[in-house]
């Protein structure tokens, strides 16, 4: 067995950590051989109910869990961390956007990216999940100057797996016969969840689905189903969201084998995106790296789509840009 790995969970007593941590515990990211040590990071009123999380991940007696810590000590949270789930924020209710939440989460992360800059280890990988997530990852990046911009990643990956299973359903085969697929742009309701380039079985997908499904349905009820789930359940997501940050980090840390995925990082000017915009765009992983799928062409509609989370994100960047 190789040496355990540090991996810090923010808002650890809430619901999307009371699902991730026990995938993490379990091998489901860095692997079945892989020990870890968790740190559990909350806010002070909530760091006895962490405690209890803890209580219940030692009675689990997990294999791969080298240590548990509990702290509200972001500093002492982030030393030597190798990877962060930021998720500790606030969600937001019924008739709220996720842009709303800057005002009460953005501080949070100006807060968490200097503790990580100062302190973790030098290949981390951050994951904000908390919203609005792209721009909480924007803001951790930029107020971590020493690290490298390429380490801080939002979490679309949720939307990409809505976008795969609503597909799935649609046309009745598994999920995993979609490739190519992604999505692009902010964790909002801009989004443009692309089939462009995807296919099913080999074949192209485009010639499978109906243009008013895919453009009055489709793209719009995933841009919108956090939203949906708030409504039907009653609070956000937090089971699906826990898995799509299992599935994001995975491939991250051990790669995708070729398959495209979405991830939402910090631009570096690719397909007309502002530099330094965390945004969602194709890639591929290996060697513990994301590669971009460069060259796409883009149409006229697209470019529309594409373009109207360019302008959401740099308003939300400015906005971010006044909290420091
Ligand atoms: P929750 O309210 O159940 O838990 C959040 C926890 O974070 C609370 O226990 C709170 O005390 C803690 N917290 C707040 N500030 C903190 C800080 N500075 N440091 C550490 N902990 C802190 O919420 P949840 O359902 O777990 O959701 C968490 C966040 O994830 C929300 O912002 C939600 O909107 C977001 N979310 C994102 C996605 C996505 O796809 N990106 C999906 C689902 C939810
Ligand atoms: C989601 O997409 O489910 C989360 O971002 C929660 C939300 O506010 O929609």
């Amino acid at each position: 067995m190789s040496s355990p790995v540090n991996v810090v969970v923010t808002g650890a007593a809430g619901n999307i950590a009371y699902s991730l941590l026990w995938r993490i515990a379990a091998g489901d990211v860095f692997g079945k051989e892989q020990p870890v040590n968790l740190t559990l990071l909350e806010i002070p009123a909530a760091a006895r109910a962490a405690e209890g999380t803890a209580m219940e991940l030692n009675d689990s007696a997990m294999p791969l869990v080298n240590d548990i810590t509990v702290t509200d000590d972001q500093r002492k949270a982030f030393e030597g961390a190798n990877a962060a789930f930021l998720v500790g924020a606030k969600p937001r209710g019924k008739g709220e956007s996720r842009a709303d939440m800057l005002a009460a989460n953005g501080k949070i992360f100006i807060e968490q990216g200097r503790a990580l800059n100062d302190g973790a280890a030098d290949d981390v990988r951050v994951l904000v999940v908390g919203n609005p997530a792209n721009t909480n990852a924007y803001i951790a990046a930029k107020a971590a100057p020493d690290l490298p911009a390429d380490r801080f990643n939002a979490l679309m990956r949720l939307d990409h797996n809505r976008a795969a299973s609503m597909l799935s359903q649609k046309l009745e085969v598994p999920s995993t016969a979609f490739e190519r697929l992604v999505v692009w742009g902010n964790h909002s309701d801009t989004q443009f969840p692309d089939i462009t380039y995807a296919t099913v079985g080999g074949e192209p997908l485009a010639d499978k689905v109906d243009q008013d499904w895919y453009t009055g349905e489709f793209i719009p009820r995933v841009a919108k189903r956090g939203g949906e789930i708030i409504e039907v359940r009653g609070k956000s997501s937090a089971a699906s969201a826990a898995s799509a940050a299992v599935d994001h980090m995975r491939d991250w840390v051990q790669g995708t084998e070729g398959r495209w995925t979405t991830v939402a990082r910090p631009s570096t000017g690719e397909y007309g995106i502002d530099a330094g915009l965390v945004f969602g765009v194709p890639v591929t992983g290996a060697g513990g790296e994301w590669e971009l799928v460069d060259g796409l062409e883009i149409s006229d509609a697209q470019r529309q789509r594409i373009d109207a989370n360019v302008t959401a994100l740099r308003e939300e960047a400015a906005v971010a840009d006044g909290l420091f």
